[in-house]
């Protein structure tokens, strides 16, 4: 997959050497960890705070710690894939299983005791 990718990569440089290549602008815009804890720490983390905390500053970030509203998965999918008001959606950067990933770490630490597992299939069909 890697490998095709580059040859494509190289393909389209050849191609057209001024053009940008679609496929380059798709990698380079994606997050390639696909640990839960790992995204958390590239993406979340950086509003929600380490630990899930939140904070309050320019704007608001609600806390994810022992948060009700992550007991039925179908929510922060949602939220996740399309964002709402000032949080932005991840749906175009992140992998069906990429989201089930972070939304099992949130769901399973900072105080969240939901331990069934998100099916990237579930994610999927929340796309449409
Ligand atoms: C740029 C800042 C930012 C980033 C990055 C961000 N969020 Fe958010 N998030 C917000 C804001 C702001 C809200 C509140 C949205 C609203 O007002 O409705 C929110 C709300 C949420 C909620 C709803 C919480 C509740 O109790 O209603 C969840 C769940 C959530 N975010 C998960 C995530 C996850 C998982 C990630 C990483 C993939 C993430 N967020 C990345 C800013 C962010």
């Amino acid at each position: 997959m890697r490998i095709l990718s580059l040859a494509v990569l190289a393909l389209g440089i050849a191609a057209s050497p001024t053009r940008d290549d679609d496929a380059a602008f798709n990698n380079a815009a994606r997050f390639m960890q696909e640990d839960g804890a790992a995204l958390y720490g590239a993406i979340c983390q950086g509003c929600h705070m380490p630990g899930g905390g939140g904070a309050v500053g320019a704007g608001a970030y609600p806390s994810l710690a022992g948060d009700p509203r992550l007991a039925v998965a179908g929510y922060p999918i949602a939220l996740v894939l399309r964002g709402q008001k000032a949080m932005p959606g991840f749906g175009r950067m992140l992998t069906d299983e990429q989201i089930a990933a972070v939304l099992d770490y949130v769901r399973t630490h900072f105080g969240n005791d939901y331990p069934d597992k998100i099916d990237p299939a579930a994610v999927k069909a929340a796309r449409q």
